[in-house]
């Protein structure tokens, strides 16, 4: 008898262990973010902080270049953004988009060698575009990216397509089974953190700016028509923006009410400039480039690539764990003069 007790326990501790072996393990270090008594507290796992900091290191920054001498419209035949540069800022900044953009294929990437000044590679005429979004991002968005801003590398990290951006979901049409629309739901997805959410909470927030806010704000609920479903694509945003920032709901909230604004930290205001400057990313930027891109770089709607959180964070709350790497690039941090298109653009 005694022997059957001692192989049951042992069967159930080898079945906790093995349960056990999905978590992370200890010591976890911890940090308090809110006031006393919240329980407004980040848990850090130190060794997986440990492991993105090699992905999060700042490549090194050429030496500036001159400012004066003739301008890159004198020299050059087709610069249409960056004409007011010395023409020794504009082949450094070139050579630091290679590097960041095409370390492998290097200038022919974007170029024909035979006449840098032809259009010909779609890859140059979205580059264009990117140079404009990046300066657009760093003049007109300091309300989420602050002084600190972004370069091609906070998004490409020496890929020609950032590790993390994401497509429209081919959502079963409503009647194509017996379920009908399940608008994604139900299929546990990387995108929402492996749980059951709708796995494109994207499109509707990200690209069209659908209410996030579902909490009722009177006691009845006939004051708040939104739904449970409403709510779950809320929870599949939310939990891309906590997964994005490598943080726990308590980074933004006070969790005791999550439509309330009492007591929250101050990330949860960039936070909500950050859905709003992505979103004009994803319609100013990327949707109109959709037809220069080649047909093997769609999504399965046939709709280009897109812009989300982890596409700059890629886990870490401040991108490049906060590196001021756009400093050294004044070109990007300034509208140039050719780039009449941004400043059209300026709120
Ligand atoms: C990621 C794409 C990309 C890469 C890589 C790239 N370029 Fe460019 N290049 C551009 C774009 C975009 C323009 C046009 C800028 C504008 O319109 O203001 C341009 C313009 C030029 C021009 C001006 C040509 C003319 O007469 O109009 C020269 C010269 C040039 N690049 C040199 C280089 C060199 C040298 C390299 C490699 C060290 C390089 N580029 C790498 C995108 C790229
Ligand atoms: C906010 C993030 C972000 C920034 C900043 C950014 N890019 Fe991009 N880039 C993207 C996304 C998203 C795509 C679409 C991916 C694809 O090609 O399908 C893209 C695509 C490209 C492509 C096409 C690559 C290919 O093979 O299809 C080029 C070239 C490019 N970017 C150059 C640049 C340059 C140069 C800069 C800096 C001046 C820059 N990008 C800054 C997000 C960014
Ligand atoms: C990086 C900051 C941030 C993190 C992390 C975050 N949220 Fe949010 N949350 C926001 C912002 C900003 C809004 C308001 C969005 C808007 O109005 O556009 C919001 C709104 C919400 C709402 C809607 C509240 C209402 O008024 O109805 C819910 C529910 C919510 N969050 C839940 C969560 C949950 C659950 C988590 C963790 C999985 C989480 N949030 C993580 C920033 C964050
Ligand atoms: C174009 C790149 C980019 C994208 C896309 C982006 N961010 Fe950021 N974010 C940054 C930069 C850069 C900073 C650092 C600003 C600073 O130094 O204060 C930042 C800072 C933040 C902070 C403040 C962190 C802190 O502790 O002070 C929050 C919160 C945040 N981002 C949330 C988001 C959310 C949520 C999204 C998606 C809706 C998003 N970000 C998309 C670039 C980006």
């Amino acid at each position: 008898m005694r022997s059957i007790m001692i192989k049951i326990l042992h069967l159930a501790s080898l079945g906790l262990l093995l349960l056990l072996s999905g978590c992370e393990r200890p010591p976890m270090d911890s940090i308090q973010h809110g006031y006393r008594g919240t329980g407004m507290v980040e848990i850090y796992n130190p060794r997986i902080v440990e492991a993105k900091a090699e992905n999060n290191a700042v490549p090194f920054a050429l030496p500036p270049a001159p400012t004066d001498g003739p301008r890159a419209s004198q020299v050059y035949k087709n610069v249409q953004v960056l004409g007011g540069l010395s023409s020794a800022q504009f082949t450094r900044l070139m050579v630091s988009m290679a590097s960041w953009v095409a370390p492998n294929e290097g200038c022919v990437y974007c170029h024909n060698p035979a006449n840098f000044a032809e259009d010909s590679k779609y890859t140059k005429v979205v580059a264009r575009r990117m140079i404009q979004m990046t300066q657009n991002l760093n003049v007109n968005w300091t309300s989420h990216v602050a002084n600190t801003g972004v370069t091609c590398y906070t998004c490409h990290r020496g890929n020609n397509i950032p590790q993390q951006v994401w497509f429209k979901r081919d959502v079963t049409p409503a009647g194509a089974n017996f379920i009908g629309d399940k608008a994604g739901q139900n299929e546990p997805a990387l995108s929402v953190g492996l749980s059951s959410l709708p796995n494109d909470p994207f499109t509707p927030f990200l690209l069209g700016a659908q209410d996030i806010r579902v909490g009722g704000v009177t006691a009845l609920p006939n004051g708040n028509k939104h739904s449970i479903k409403q709510a779950e694509w809320t929870y599949g945003l939310m939990t891309h923006m906590a997964t994005s920032l490598g943080v726990n709901c308590t980074y933004c909230h006070n969790t005791r009410t999550f439509s309330s604004w009492e007591g929250n930290p101050p990330q949860r205001a960039t936070a909500w400039y950050g859905i709003r400057m992505v979103r004009d990313l994803n319609l100013t930027y990327m949707e109109p480039l959709q037809s220069t891109f080649p047909a093997h770089r769609l999504g399965e709607t046939g709709d280009v690539a897109k812009v989300y959180c982890a596409t700059c964070h890629q886990g870490v709350y401040k991108p490049l764990n906060g590196a001021q790497m756009a400093k050294d690039y004044p070109e990007l941090k300034a509208i140039t003069a050719g780039n009449l298109d941004a400043k059209v653009a300026k709120r």
